[in-house]
């Protein structure tokens, strides 16, 4: 640290090197930060210190001049006077603006006015003996402050400038540091972090690939990876047992608020392990990660819900499982009644199933309305209603087709009591889920019934291996084509129901977003290649996407399995973000684009030239 006689002097050096060339941007030279603006705290009283940063805020009072100095640490006032500093400086002071940036050397000192609670350094001030303008700035389009009500496209056009703001800076540096402790956990255990290409073949399965061109090989695509799937399997192959990647990958998808098409997963696999080995090293990260970046506690082991009853219960893949209101259904009760949308259903082969929203029976007709117009963006043709009056009655919109013991038998299944409103929906059963898991979250946000504070992970096992799609007429992976069937229902893949097959895969669930999934791998390429056969790839064809694998895989295999993490979303949840955008420092809007760079863009054609590429003239 300085003394007060060297500090003058650099004072003095610093005069007579600006002479006047007020307005020009001053340097660094001979000065060093001592600190990070809340790094000075009361203890340092009396000491000379040198700190760096943005003007916050500035106040000039006629003699005196307020500063609030803003590094990523938080905020510093700084108090400028004449007597302190000397008119030169003074004069510097009264040029300050926001988001100028500035170096400041004082001395400090307990706060002259009220201490700011607010603040961490709401205690002290510096009082100046020198200030140095390094860069002045213009006025920024929107407040560089916390909590702001600034339209997203601004601020994502001048990212630069939200990236000030105090909270996105918290998200940014919260990511930082998990990523941080989630890498030396890793370590710890054994694991080793290996890079795997991102010019990659093209394997589609899941999403859309984003396409490199090639100009060595004219006509000849690379795909960005959507995970490094195959090549974590091939270095298991490979001998290195443990392996792990803070990954970026891409996938061409429709936007979502947890959705980017870049976006960076944490990426891992083991060998000679099973289901139980993979989720126990990964309760134990999560543990550690969320009580070193938020200092909550994950209560182990993490609960587990085997698919088929996550959606029995919630509807979902992934069940928000802060609050209750599950589904029933209510099928074998409403068989023999006289309502034909209930028995229609059930006739088609569908299911009847309700939701009951305590204590909402007098929701008003134009908010029931809203709610069946809400179950019919997902697919219903309607959403039936029972409102169990406080007095007893009930109101329904299929009164005229039940009898009275109908009608009891039906409310006793949900549980309903007086004042309570019970939703159905009729209709095929994956679409009645869908319908009712939507609607329980809707209701959920519009009762108040979430508890933010919670953290509820659970497991989710036991996925159907396979679903039949419409589109493709075929059966299509519902993990990937390299998930292991559960040894129970190998012999289905030969001659069963090839629906019913449950597979060796999990997903982590964070308060009902999917925060990462994977599996225990196919090691046998016997059983690989029916797999594919079952998805309707020729051997060929399996040959030339994947023959890299098949031929891994005949020269000493370890059984493996792994996990992978979507990083976005585990900090977007751990900061109770809205949206993955405010903890990916530069992200891209629903129509994967970046408002600040503007990318996607045209090229020159000379660039499309050498790639061989023409554009048809829509383009
Ligand atoms: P999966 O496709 O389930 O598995 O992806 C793993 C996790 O990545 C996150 N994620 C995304 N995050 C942001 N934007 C996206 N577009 C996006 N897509 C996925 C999710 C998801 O749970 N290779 C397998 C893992 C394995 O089997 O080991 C895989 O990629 O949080
Ligand atoms: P409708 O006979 O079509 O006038 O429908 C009578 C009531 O049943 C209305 O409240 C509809 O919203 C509701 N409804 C219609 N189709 C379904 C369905 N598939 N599931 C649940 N309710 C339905």
């Amino acid at each position: 640290m300085k003394s007060r006689d060297e500090v003058k002097k650099c004072n003095q050096e610093m005069m007579t090197r600006d002479g006047d060339e007020e307005n020009m941007a001053e340097s660094i030279k001979g000065l060093k930060r001592t600190h990070r603006c809340t790094e000075v705290s009361v203890a340092d009283t009396g000491s000379v210190v040198t700190v760096m940063g943005w003007v916050q805020k500035c106040r000039n009072k006629g003699g005196i001049i307020f500063v609030d100095l803003r590094d990523r640490s938080g905020i510093l006032q700084v108090i400028l006077e004449e007597t302190d500093c000397g008119r030169e400086n003074f004069a510097k002071g009264e040029r300050l603006r926001s988001e100028f940036v500035i170096a400041v050397t004082g001395t400090v000192v307990k706060r002259s006015g009220a201490v700011n609670e607010n603040l961490k350094t709401g205690d002290i001030e510096i009082r100046a003996a020198e200030l140095r303008i390094l860069s002045e700035a213009e006025t920024p389009p929107f407040p560089i402050e916390a909590g702001s009500r600034t339209k997203e496209e601004l601020r994502l056009k001048y990212r630069f400038l939200d990236l000030r703001r105090p909270d996105l800076q918290g998200n940014i540096m919260l990511r930082s540091k998990i990523t941080a402790d989630i890498r030396s956990f890793l370590v710890e255990e054994g694991f080793l972090e290996i890079e795997t290409p991102i010019l990659n073949k093209s394997t589609p399965e899941g999403a859309r690939d984003y396409l490199v061109p090639s100009r060595v090989h004219p006509g000849s695509f690379y795909a960005l990876p959507q995970s490094p799937q195959l090549f974590k399997q091939l270095l298991m192959c490979a001998g290195y047992d443990r392996y792990f990647q803070i990954a970026k990958c891409f996938r061409d998808e429709d936007l979502r608020a947890d959705r980017q098409p870049e976006f960076t997963q944490v990426d891992m696999e083991l060998s000679f392990v099973d289901v139980d080995d993979v989720i126990a090293v990964n309760e134990r990260l999560l543990q550690a990660v969320v009580k070193s970046s938020v200092g909550r506690d994950v209560p182990l082991p993490i609960p587990r819900m085997t698919w088929t009853e996550a959606m029995d219960r919630f509807g979902t893949d992934k069940p928000d499982t802060r609050f209750g209101m599950e589904l029933r259904d209510v099928s074998d009760t409403v068989q023999g009644c006289g309502f034909a949308v209930f028995t229609g259903a059930l006739t088609n082969g569908g299911t009847v199933r309700g939701i009951n929203a305590k204590g909402q029976a007098e929701m008003p007709r134009k908010k029931i309305d809203a709610l069946t117009e809400f179950a019919k963006g997902y697919g219903a043709k309607g959403l039936a209603y029972l409102a169990v009056m406080p007095d007893g009655t009930y109101k329904s919109s299929f009164a005229k087709f039940m009898t009275e013991e109908e009608f009891a038998a039906l409310i006793k299944l949900m549980e309903g009591e007086k004042g309570d409103l019970l939703f159905f929906a009729a209709d095929k059963t994956a679409l009645v889920l869908s319908v009712l898991g939507a609607l329980r979250l809707e209701l959920a946000g519009q009762m108040g019934l979430i508890d933010h504070e919670r953290l509820d992970f659970l497991w989710i096992t036991e996925f159907p291996l396979l679903e039949y799609s419409e589109e493709e007429n075929r059966y299509v992976a519902v993990h990937h084509p390299f998930t292991m069937p559960m040894e129970e229902d190998l012999p289905l893949l030969e001659s069963g129901d090839l629906g019913k097959i449950r597979a060796k895969a999990y997903d982590i669930v964070l308060n009902g977003t999917e925060l990462g999934g994977g599996s225990v791998r196919i090691f046998q390429s016997e059983v690989q290649e029916k797999m594919f056969a079952i998805l309707g790839m020729k051997k060929e064809e399996a040959k030339d996407r994947f023959g890299f694998l098949l031929d891994a895989f005949q020269y000493g295999v370890p059984p493996h399995a792994g996990l992978a993490y979507g990083l976005d979303r585990l900090v977007m949840l751990l900061v109770k973000a809205e949206s993955i955008r405010e903890v990916i420092a530069f992200p891209k809007v629903k129509d994967a684009s970046c408002l600040m760079t503007s990318a996607p863009d045209v090229v020159d054609p000379k660039q499309l030239e050498e790639l061989g590429i023409k554009l048809d003239e829509h383009n």
